[in-house]
């Protein structure tokens, strides 16, 4: 009888890029106030990555340490998956720099996944299936960012939102514990206009790219749609929301995660906030916030994580895992 094959998360690791964007640096751009800015995001300091860094130099420090973390080296991994939304270049995908970066040389298969602030979850998903059906045994899931090239600080509506980062995991098959229990995934193409990046791309190009956004559409939406998914992934399951240990979500905005802790009825004290310090840092949130979880000692072996996203696209998922 053959066994079941589960992806277990063997070790987490984050990077942040040095530079610090407060909202008090903010208040000299545009106009604001500390005040209005974390009363509606909760958003008080972002990180900003140096001139001479990008998207694949967090993902190489993120992934070092998770790798570390899993006590394995990088030729060990047999699939690279990358959530960007802010690739280093158009092609080669930021999995395959990263590769490089890593030093890896053992032909293992590299791709990135855009589903801009869901992608950590697409890609979590994406891996977990190459290895539950047997095509790997080994795969690094990276998300990561460098949000800050495409914000555009003239745009108080949004500018106050985004920071860089990257958060990875390892994931290995196990035939013994659970790991990842379920993902569900969703998009919904119709929303473009609500959020999208102007310029750059083949319909923008020689146009520097610049997010838009009507925030508080969005802001609905999310709210909305994160409510149904965390019902889904219960149902799905057949559990009830008090069997969840730790609720890590995408960090976008504290007051979209207060909505889902709510649905959940979970206290704060079981949420992995880390909005505060990294503000919205896209694809990298999860992994980020994961490991903060991690670190800190908060998050336990064998402890029940629901995470979530909700993303341009749109885009929303949910990944129910076995810590
Ligand atoms: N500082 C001060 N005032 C600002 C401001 C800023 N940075 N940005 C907008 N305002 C003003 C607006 O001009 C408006 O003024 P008016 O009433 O005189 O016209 C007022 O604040 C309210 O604007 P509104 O856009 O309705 O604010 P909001 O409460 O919706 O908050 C967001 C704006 C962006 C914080 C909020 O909509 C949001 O978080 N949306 C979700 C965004 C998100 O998470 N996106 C990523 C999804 S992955």
């Amino acid at each position: 009888m053959s066994l079941t094959v589960n992806a277990k998360i063997l070790g987490t690791g984050s990077y942040l890029p040095e530079k610090l964007l407060t909202n008090a640096d903010l208040e000299r751009l545009i106009d604001t106030t500390d005040a209005w800015i974390v009363e509606r995001t909760g958003i008080r300091e972002r990180h900003v990555a140096a001139d001479n860094e990008f998207t694949s130099d967090l993902a190489k420090v993120a992934a070092e340490r998770a790798l570390q973390a899993a006590g394995l080296s990088a030729n060990d991994v047999e699939l690279i998956v990358l959530a960007t939304t802010t690739p280093d270049r158009v092609f080669p995908s930021t999995a395959c720099l990263l590769q490089n970066k890593l030093g890896m040389t053992n032909g293992a298969p590299a791709m990135d996944v855009q589903a801009v602030c869901s992608g950590f979850v697409y890609a979590l998903s994406t891996a977990n299936a190459f290895i539950r059906s047997g095509q790997v045994k080994t795969a690094l899931v990276v998300g990561a960012e460098t949000l800050t090239r495409i914000t555009d600080y003239t745009d108080r509506g949004n500018c106050m939102l985004w920071g860089d980062g990257a958060g990875a995991v390892v994931l290995g098959a196990t035939s013994t514990e659970a790991g990842i229990i379920s993902t569900h995934l969703h998009a919904d193409g119709r929303y473009e206009e609500m959020l999208f990046v102007e310029g750059g791309g083949t319909c923008g190009l020689g146009q520097s790219p610049k997010m838009r956004m009507q925030g508080n559409s969005v802001f609905k939406m999310a709210v909305n749609t994160l409510d149904a998914i965390v019902d889904e992934t219960l149902q799905a399951n057949g559990l009830s929301k008090s069997d969840i240990d730790w609720l890590v979500p995408h960090q976008a905005n504290k007051r979209i995660i207060d909505a889902t802790a709510k649905k959940l009825e979970m206290p704060t004290e079981r949420v992995i906030l880390t909005v505060a310090e990294h503000g919205n840092t896209s694809a990298a949130s999860i992994p980020l916030a994961l490991d903060v979880g991690v670190k800190d000692g908060r998050i336990q072996r064998g402890e029940l994580l629901l995470m979530e996203a909700f993303g341009g696209g749109f885009t929303w998922g949910s990944a129910l895992v076995r810590f």
